[in-house]
């Protein structure tokens, strides 16, 4: 079968980790890579031998020679440039967050159905191998049934910054990022934690939100002209495991204090949410880019409480599941066996499977929509500082 031929849009940390995940995955050809910064372009090309480049996204959509497009752009170019390549007959894999808004990713969802191609968005924590060994374990009753889920990302500093003019960076422009945090490593948590406790239909949710860090506020400010901290793509499952004391499972510099000289921002840098379920289920999640704590609590936690027992999904020793609770509240611990391809590996797999008709998207244009369905009412309640129906 005749390799894939996709585009790399968009060539910052997430298009370099695409495209490790094509090779890896093999039956990809990279046949080209657009970006706007020549210097990143370079980079991709000499990497994996890709020959075509462009500088705008939008101009791989007429070459009929590109089967796929992987969409690593500002969160504000995802609709639009999704659409455009749906329309020009090409497959898609999409970064998260899906779009800004639910509308926009119901839109996603009707042009993914009339165009007839594979949307696939990179929600990395399902391909990792600890998530993947613990869905598993879930999936196979070992828990009994999940009723509850606890899941954060709290960096102590760590916030994105983005490619920009001047030094501002996208992700303090709520017209182009959407929102903060939420967005950005919430979205990410609360697909795992969502999936994990059986894709119940959202209720309601109750949420807050503060902005106590902005690069505007009291990070020092810093002379940053291209992201400098949004690269949170674990290579292997050593980066990826993570938990209260293990790191965030991003590269080393996701947690680097950035901060741009000046520009806008009202985005948040905290929140905290509840989210009810129908049958009762509940979710407590939370992310931060940046909060005063312990450093011994930067990082990642997912617990997953069942009516048997419960799955951490993050430990230094990697996901482990209890089980035999004693009336002392005693456990019998067992450390839960990792795949073998994981990660980025995993995902562009997966997309190439979908291709070709051997599955279905983990997250496809459905899933995106209620995911951003969930994240509108997280905003809804924020603002209004009531709980919110999900609709
Ligand atoms: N899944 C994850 O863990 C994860 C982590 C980080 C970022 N992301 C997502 O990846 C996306 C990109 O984030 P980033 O941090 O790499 O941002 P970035 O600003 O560093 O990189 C975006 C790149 O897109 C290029 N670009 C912008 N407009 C373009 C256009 N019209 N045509 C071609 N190129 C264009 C920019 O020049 C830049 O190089 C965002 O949606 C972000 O939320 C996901």
């Amino acid at each position: 079968m005749a390799a894939i031929r996709v585009a790399i849009l968009g060539a910052g940390r997430p298009g370099v980790r695409h495209a490790e995940g094509f090779k890896a995955a093999g039956g990809f050809e990279i046949a080209a890579v657009a970006d706007l910064i020549p210097q990143r372009r370079k980079t991709i090309m000499e990497a994996f031998g890709v020959k075509k480049e462009v500088a705008d996204a939008l101009d791989v959509m007429s070459d009929a020679g590109i089967d796929a497009v992987s969409i690593c752009l500002p969160n504000h170019l995802h609709l639009p440039v999704a659409v455009a390549a749906l329309r020009a007959k090409k497959h898609v894999i999409c970064e998260t967050p899906p779009t800004l808004s639910a509308s926009e990713a119901r839109k996603l969802l009707t042009a993914a159905a009339k165009y007839g191609r594979t949307v696939l968005f990179a929600a990395q924590r399902r391909f990792g191998g600890a998530e993947q060994a613990a869905k598993q374990a879930v999936d196979k009753g070992y828990i009994g049934d999940a009723y509850h889920a606890r899941a954060a990302w709290m960096r102590t500093r760590g916030i994105p910054v983005g490619s920009g003019e001047g030094g501002v960076g996208w992700y303090f422009d709520p017209s182009k990022s959407g929102g903060g945090v939420v967005l950005d490593l919430g979205v990410q948590m609360l697909d795992l934690a969502h999936d994990l406790l059986g894709r119940p239909r959202p209720v309601s949710v109750f949420a807050t939100m503060s902005d106590h860090f902005h690069p505007a506020g009291r990070l020092p400010a810093a002379a940053v002209s291209v992201n400098t901290a949004a690269d949170d793509h674990p290579a292997d499952d050593s980066a990826a495991v993570s938990s209260e004391g293990t790191g965030d499972g991003s590269d080393a510099d996701a947690t680097t204090p950035s901060g741009a000289a000046a520009g806008p921002s009202g985005v948040e840098d905290t929140f905290f949410a509840l989210m009810k379920f129908e049958g009762g289920k509940t979710l407590e999640l939370s992310s931060s880019w940046a909060i005063n704590q312990p450093p011994t609590q930067n990082g990642t936690i997912c617990r997953v409480h069942g009516t048997e027992g419960a799955v951490d999904v993050y430990t230094r020793q990697g996901p482990v599941l209890h089980r035999k609770f004693s009336q002392r509240g005693d456990s019998r611990e067992t450390p839960l066996k990792t795949p073998k391809v994981t990660h980025y590996h995993a995902m562009m797999r997966h997309f190439r499977e979908c291709i070709q008709g051997k599955a279905q998207p983990l997250v496809g244009p459905d899933a995106g929509a209620l995911l951003m369905a969930m994240v509108d009412a997280i905003y809804k309640s924020a603002e209004t500082g009531k709980s919110v129906d999900v609709r």
